[in-house]
């Protein structure tokens, strides 16, 4: 009886961590400081982001009727701002810097994403050394996302001059790891300027991937 119910549990459980993890909202009202997004595991996969104001209530407390009364404002976009500073990275903290304009004047703003933490491979490869992807046998990568940059002092710091470490807003999204790797069983691919290019010249660097492994469409006959 205990062993069934623990069984019933874990399959349970299973099922739970595989349909990925529920949705998460988070709002950061106006003046910003940092809008923080992590996951505690797997990697963050933005669904939808708002800068604006769709109603009366969110980010109200202390504002006037005027500057609260706008609720169809928002900037075209916004969303693509964020998935492309946060999509595939564990965590991500942008500010009013990442947008270019205020899309509503006189309206107290706020950003609002929704995200959800996916349970694929996440791999950070310091520059100069060989990213090694790999699936088990039957399945091919399929790449998520793939930044060469520094967004932190931490990752990738050791033994390096503080100058090198500096630059924490460093930031090339890239589709380079898809063209080698998408469909392959397993890929290797150098962190390093002669693939990338150098988006911050200076700055000691590393690639943040994440992907999936999936059976191959013609193996399985069926796509995910
Ligand atoms: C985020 O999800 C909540 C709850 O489903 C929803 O009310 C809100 O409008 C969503 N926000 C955005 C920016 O889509």
């Amino acid at each position: 009886m205990l062993c069934l119910s623990t069984t019933i549990l874990l399959a349970s459980t299973f099922l739970l961590v595989n349909a990925g993890l529920p949705a998460v909202t988070v709002t950061t009202c106006e003046p910003w400081t940092v809008h923080r997004l992590s996951c505690e595991i797997g990697v963050i996969s933005v669904e939808t982001a708002l800068y604006g104001r769709a109603d009366t209530v969110t980010c109200s407390e202390g504002k006037s009727e005027q500057e609260l009364q706008n609720t169809q404002c928002s900037l075209a976009g916004a969303v693509d701002v964020v998935k492309r500073r946060c999509d595939g990275k564990r965590v991500c903290e942008l500010n009013s810097a990442a947008f270019v304009s205020d899309p509503c004047k006189d309206t107290f703003m706020y950003l609002q994403t929704n995200y959800t933490c996916l349970l694929i491979t996440h791999q950070i490869i310091c520059e100069h050394s060989l990213a090694h992807l790999q699936c088990a046998e039957k399945q091919v990568i399929s790449v998520f996302s793939a930044d060469y940059g520094r967004h932190d002092k931490n990752t990738c710091s050791y033994g390096r001059p503080n100058s090198q470490i500096q630059n924490t807003g460093c930031s090339s999204p890239t589709s380079k790891v898809a063209e080698s790797c998408d469909g392959k069983n397993s890929c290797t691919i150098r962190a390093g300027n002669s693939v990338f290019g150098d988006p911050c010249v200076g700055t000691y660097k590393y690639l943040e991937v994440a992907y999936d492994c999936k059976y191959a469409a013609s193996s399985q006959g069926e796509s995910v």
